[in-house]
């Protein structure tokens, strides 16, 4: 969480930063702050509480702080709440040291102690400040040699950080380094410039370069040097950006969501058409084998949020047509539990950033226990994405609106390829088969679109649940995993309790929450369980709940007793969650825009959450 920025360069770092900064508010809006330069070799700074507008209006677009160096950062509270004092950047006891944080130092209290005893004094509860003032206390033993106070403070420190830091006294460069935190360094025409992802450093770079966990740089106008933890100079090369800017641009839409939900149809296709070798399914661009997949004892999806969701879906089609059994599991949980792994299975790990703390931590210890591990990923170069064994590119392209909408539908398109090849190669699909079921993935972009048209057809829906308390989603299998995404999309954006429930468990304790007029949404698509679900959603009818049907198939049948309902296009029923997703998405879309909320920035949440 949090995201930060440098430049240093030809140009005004102020409007710069905050430009930056605004391409990286995903990752937290509570506060925002920057740092520059002045002319005279001293800093100014400047922080505003609440969302970067704050800090624009404030600064007037960056103009009130010239100078050609400065730093800038966006937060997502962990220590101390969100207020002026503890938005970074954040400026050591002697004013050494001036830096912005994106991660945790979990030994912050030992450290801070040992400060203390030396004299040391905070004004903040962060752990950022307890970071500038260690390595302001390094800087002073280190006799003012900056490399050498970051190799300090990296020796005693515990955590994750990218930490982006200006000495006083070295009004021309910034210095960086980063563990389990990403950061990435860019070099334009005018000068040096790092950010927390692309995103933000897009415009003003050329060519780019990740930095390695426990590595350093020195950014100057002129360049940038790298160094390892040892303080040797080591070699990077930079690489060329490709990527297109305007993903990062509304458009024509009010909000990044619902252009987002509308390039849909491009991100599965281009996900899908990426796999494909003359026609048919291929995983030979990832590097993993048919005698690999053969040799698979069972298959664990380890992932947070509306990933692990996408791969609760993606279970039921790898047991049924691949034959291999498979657990999903939160990372948050996976990384504690003492997983039972050999090099006989396989870990997908599923991350729409690849910079999510606990799957990276996850996708570690399934590594260290044998398991072979593959990732789904979305973001190029991402630190999950390089430490994979294998990787799995969602080609769903810049994700700016904090609820996930395209890549979770890439994700699980990713999800069937990789379903279809693994039951492929262990014998458990004809050719016939293979062919039919590529043809349904090639069909679901079209159908996708189609989903997109409903959107009309739910403002009924979407205006019952605007001002309900409650709201539950009921299906059975992967219709139970498509209400688990629905429900968190409509909590997440409209703040209204949803919950998602297994259609045959409600009567095992939340039909107590069932009264007159409570909005519950029966999702079905799966041919084989729909006497069951009819039979759960009359027990909801006749409890006074207010009852919709998002449903696939031609049994109207289905449909007497709802208050309303919608109607899919058909799919394989294995590949249905892609379509009942949407108009989901677009009911939470609807429900938040109804409630006059920030759709593209929900209350505490940020996109990558890079903490524990
Ligand atoms: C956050 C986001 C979710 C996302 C989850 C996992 O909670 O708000 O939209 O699903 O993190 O993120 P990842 O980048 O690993 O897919």
């Amino acid at each position: 969480m949090c995201g930060i920025v440098g430049y240093v360069g030809r140009k005004q770092a102020g409007p710069l930063l905050l430009d930056g900064l605004s391409r990286l508010e995903y990752r937290g809006y509570d506060s925002a702050g920057i740092a520059v330069f002045r002319e005279d070799g001293g800093i100014s700074i400047s922080k505003a509480v609440g969302k970067l507008s704050n800090l624009i209006k404030k600064t007037e677009g960056g103009a009130l702080l010239p100078g050609r160096c400065g730093i800038g950062h966006t937060r997502w509270a962990t220590h101390g709440a969100p207020s002026e004092q503890n938005a970074h950047p954040h400026v050591s006891m002697h004013g050494g040291v001036t830096l912005v944080h994106n991660g945790i130092i979990e030994n912050d209290r030992e450290l801070r102690e040992e400060l203390l005893g030396e004299g040391f004094r905070f004004y903040s509860e962060t752990d950022t400040e307890v970071a500038a003032n260690y390595i302001e206390h390094c800087f002073d033993r280190a006799e003012g040699e900056p490399k050498q106070a970051i190799r300090r403070f990296m020796e005693r420190a515990r955590g994750s950080y990218a930490l982006a830091i200006l000495f006083q006294g070295r009004a021309d460069e910034i210095w960086a380094v980063r563990k389990d935190s990403p950061m990435i360094i860019g070099r334009g025409e005018d000068g040096c410039c790092l950010a927390s992802d692309v995103q933000a450093i897009l415009k003003y770079s050329d060519s780019v370069c990740y930095i390695g966990n426990r590595e350093i740089a020195r950014l100057t106008e002129r360049g940038i040097s790298f160094f390892d933890e040892k303080g040797r100079t080591i070699e990077k090369e930079m690489g060329r950006i490709e990527m297109d800017g305007r993903a990062a641009e509304k458009g024509i839409y009010p909000y990044f969501m619902l252009k987002e939900i509308h390039e849909q149809p491009a991100a599965v296709e281009e996900t899908l058409r990426s796999m494909l070798r003359d026609g048919r399914i291929s995983l030979s661009g990832i590097g993993i084998s048919d005698s690999a997949l053969q040799k698979l004892r069972s298959v664990w999806i380890v992932a947070c949020g509306s990933a692990f969701y996408a791969g609760s879906a993606l279970q039921y089609g790898i047991e049924a047509l691949a034959g291999i059994p498979v657990r999903t599991e939160l990372a948050s949980e996976f990384r504690y539990r003492k997983p039972l792994l050999s090099s006989e299975d396989l870990v997908i790990l599923i991350s729409q950033s690849g910079e999510t703390a606990d799957t990276l931590a996850a996708l570690r210890e399934a590594k260290l226990r044998g398991a072979s591990t593959l990732a789904i990923v979305n973001v190029p170069g991402s630190s999950i994405a390089r430490e994979a064994d294998y990787v799995l590119y969602t080609l769903a392209g810049p994700e700016v609106s904090v609820a996930t909408t395209k890549a979770y539908s890439a994700q699980l398109m990713a999800g069937y390829i990789l379903c279809l090849a693994l039951a492929r190669a262990r014998g458990r699909l004809t050719r016939a088969e293979e062919e039919r079921l590529t043809g349904a993935l090639r069909e679901l972009p079209e159908k996708i679109s189609l989903c997109l048209s409903l959107s009309d057809s739910l403002s009924g829906i979407a205006e019952r649940c605007r001002d309900a308390r409650d709201v539950f989603f009921l299906g059975r299998g992967i219709d139970y995993a498509a209400g688990l995404e629905a429900a968190l999309k409509l909590k997440e954006l409209s703040y209204i309790h949803a919950e998602a429930y297994a259609a045959g468990e409600l009567k095992h304790g939340a039909i107590s929450l069932i009264e007159e007029g409570v909005p519950v949404i029966g999702i079905l698509s799966q041919p084989e369980l729909f006497e069951k679900m009819r039979s759960n959603m009359a027990e909801v009818k006749s409890r006074g709940g207010c009852l919709y049907a998002l449903f696939m198939g031609k049994d109207k049948e289905l449909l007497s007793g709802t208050d309303g309902s919608i109607l899919l296009p058909e799919t394989e029923p294995l590949f249905s969650a892609s379509l009942s997703v949407i108009p989901l998405q677009l009911l939470a879309y609807r429900v938040s825009v109804l409630r006059g909320l920030d759709v593209d920035r929900p209350r505490n949440l940020a996109k990558s959450v890079t903490v524990e």
